[in-house]
This record gives C-alpha cells, structure tokens and sequence, in this order.
C-alpha cells in the first residue's frame, strides 16, 4: 500500500530490506509461507511528515489474532490511568461530555472512565483485544476507524467532547479519512488529544525499532500541525512523555477555539532549528542507523566467541525490526523470553527465534541478554535485577543506553 496523505514529493530516506509483519508471530508450519515487504522510509518535505513508503495492507496486521495488549505492562497501566485521570480534569466538564477512544486494544485506558458516568465509545479493528474490552462492560465497536463509520454513530456526531487516542494514530494510513471523521464526530468545543512515539526521540536515541510496518508514520510537533492544519484544526498543547522511549501527547481543537499553549510555538521552533524539515537531517540518521546495526553485530559476535549463550528480552513488534535489518537470527539468539501467550511457543516473525516464557528467565538465563522491551527498562530491570547481580549482561542496540 502507498501513504493517500496530500503530498506525491515523498522523498526516499532509507530501505531497512525485507521485513515481515512484526507482530506476526508464526508456527514452525508456517515458515515457508510468511509474507515480506521492502521497508523503506520517507520524508515529505512539505508536511515533515516521516512516513513509510510502502506497507503491508491493514487487515494483515489488525485482526482477530492480534497479539499485542495494551495490559501487559504495569507501567502502562498506570501510565493511562493518569492519561484518563488528566483528560477528565482538563476536559470533561459535565455528565453529557461524551469521549471515544480510537484503537482501544483492551479496554486499559477507557476503562478508568467507566465512574465517570460519562457516555464512552472504544473502537478497535482488532476482535480479540475488542472482546476483551467488551467483556469489561465497556461500550466497543469492533472496527477499524473510518468516515464512513461515523454514519452509525449518531449520538456522538458533533457531540463528543475528547477523541482520544495513545500509539495508534500512526497506524491510519489514510490521515485525510481519519480527521474527517474526528472532525463529523467533534463538538465545537471538542479536542482531539493522541500521543505516539516522537520523531525527535527516534532520532536522538537512534531507536529506528520504532518504524515498523504498524508505525506507518513518526510524528512530530511539526508535521501533526501541519497536517491537521489542512482540515482547520490546530495544535493547542503538547505534553512531552517519557513512555515508549520518548513520546509526545498532542492536543488538537478547532481553529480559534482555544488559546494556544507557549509550548507549542516553543516546541515547533526547536524542531525547525533542528532541521526537522531539512533531508540532511534524516541522511544522517540513515548513518547512525546503519552504524547501529555494525554496532549491534559486533556486540553479539563478541559474546558468541567467548561461548555466551544470548537471549532476547521482550518479543516487541521493535524486535522484529532489529532483527531482520542487523540479520539476526536463531544461530545467534537463542530465544526471545516473554509474558504474552498468545507469543510463547511462536517463532519470531522473519528471524524464526522461538519465543519462551519469561518465567524461564529465572530459572535458565542466558549469559547475555538483548533487551528488545528497553522502553520497559525500569519495569524489567526491577523483576530481573537477579540476571545482573548473577553476572548476566544485559545489552542493547541503543548505545550508551545500558
Ligand atoms: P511494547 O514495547 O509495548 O511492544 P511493541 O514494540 O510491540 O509496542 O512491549 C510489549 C511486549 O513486551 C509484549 O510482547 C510483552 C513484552 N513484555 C515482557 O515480556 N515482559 C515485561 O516485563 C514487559 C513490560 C513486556
């Protein structure tokens, strides 16, 4: 699939090579048959917009087996009780406010609104985690998000206060349908509030694992303001966040319904000095990106020649990029320890590294460990700080990071 946003100028960045889905976990049965695309990355010069070139199609990706759930972390937990917490004091004034959440994966954020006895809607296109959202007794529809689906939902056309959204806008290939329906949706008053990984992150920690066939775009202040320009809405307010390695949380309402937060214009304005807009900026990181990957081998290869046994640490989605850019595979890492069911028992997707309960970990820890969930450092490092006090070495394709 190609990115439909207003802009044919994309210019190349960089081709990461051949890449599965990375979150299809697979059986050994299933090897011969898995499908790869050519990742490569782009910028559109006119919206800033750091873009995929070229993506698998959404129902590959999001579907009834889609093994990623926003509960499998504490710290995520907590961290969107406090997203909800915060948009019910900023936003929500009375008991006819109504919110709906994009991509609503399990239910974890939309649930802490269920005392506020306010009218709430999740719509996620996956139906497993939407099941489990349902099953909380929350309001679901099991859908991907789109104009055309706002035709069915009356009640909350030009009457919801917050749409709400955390590491999904940036699944929606098609930006222009995605804020026609917010802006169907939307009370005049209504803000639209999203946070995702910030390009300005990825670039500084050299985190390429964030682009992956689900992260079709990696924002920033720039580029969201741009684009949502184009449809008469503007960036009120940002909130840097530390979650997922570096994120940031934007506010976007109507245009003049709001005054706008000095931290807007601050924020823009350092990203214009950093050259956010500017192809050199992303040459370079192509540089830092293709230095990493030598990085990363050499690290590896190192433990392998004094006979460590090396492990990977959380079968993240970022994994699956790692892997197949630094060619990666199961000659070197013996397997991929992690809490999901749905993963254990699996293959990592291109790699074909098996994937094991982290329970293991305890009981039989490699010598040298990647970890793949290090936006989970603290968490992790807290419930494993035995592999390190027993010499276990933890190491990471992010330098200076451990
Ligand atoms: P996340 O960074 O959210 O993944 P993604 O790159 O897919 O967005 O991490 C979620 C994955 O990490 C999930 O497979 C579970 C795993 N995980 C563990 O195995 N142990 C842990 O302690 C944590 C926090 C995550």
């Amino acid at each position: 699939m190609k990115c439909n946003i207003t802009n044919k100028n994309v210019k190349e960045i960089m081709s990461f090579g051949k890449m599965p889905i990375a979150n299809g976990f697979l059986n050994e049965k299933d090897k011969s048959n898995e499908y790869f695309y050519e990742m490569t990355v782009g910028l559109s010069p006119d919206l800033g917009l750091f873009q995929l070139t070229n993506f698998p199609k959404v129902e590959m990706m999001f579907h009834d087996k889609y093994p990623f759930f926003t509960n499998s972390s504490n710290y995520m937990r907590n961290h969107f009780k406090e997203y909800a917490e915060w948009i019910s004091k900023e936003f929500i004034e009375n008991n006819s406010d109504k919110i709906i959440e994009i991509g609503c994966n399990d239910g974890t954020m939309l649930e802490n609104f269920k005392n506020n006895k306010i009218e709430s809607l999740g719509i996620d296109p996956s139906g497993n985690v939407a099941k489990i959202a349902k099953d909380k007794g929350l309001n679901i529809i099991n859908s991907f998000f789109s104009e055309n689906l706002t035709d069915s939902l009356n009640e909350f056309k030009s009457k919801t206060k917050v749409i709400c959204a955390a590491n999904v806008i940036c699944h929606i290939p098609d930006l222009n349908d995605l804020i026609k329906g917010i802006d169907k949706l939307l009370s005049k008053k209504g803000v639209f509030i999203f946070e995702e990984p910030y390009l300005g992150s990825m670039i500084n920690n050299v985190s390429y694992d964030q682009i992956y066939d689900e992260h079709i775009y990696i924002f920033s202040a720039i580029s969201v303001e741009k684009v949502f320009n184009l449809y008469d809405f503007e960036l009120i307010d940002i909130y840097p966040q530390i979650t997922h390695g570096g994120s940031m949380r934007y506010v976007l309402a109507r245009k003049n319904e709001y005054s706008k937060s000095p931290k807007v214009n601050k924020i823009l304005g350092e990203e214009l000095k950093k050259g956010f807009l500017d192809i050199d900026l992303y040459m370079k990181f192509k540089l830092n990106c293709l230095r990493s990957k030598e990085r990363l081998n050499d690290l590896i290869d190192l433990s392998l020649k004094k006979n460590k046994r090396i492990g990977g640490y959380a079968a993240t989605s970022k994994s699956t990029t790692i892997l197949n850019f630094c060619s990666i595979n199961s000659n070197k890492i013996d397997c991929i320890y992690d809490t999901t069911p749905e993963k254990i028992g699996k293959l990592s997707p291109g790699a074909h590294i098996p994937v094991i309960d982290s329970e293991e970990f305890k009981i039989n820890p490699p010598d040298t460990c990647l970890l793949f969930g290090w936006n989970h450092k603290n968490e992790i490092f807290e419930k494993e700080k035995n592999f390190a006090l027993n010499g276990g070495k933890w190491i990471s394709h992010i330098e200076n990071f451990i």
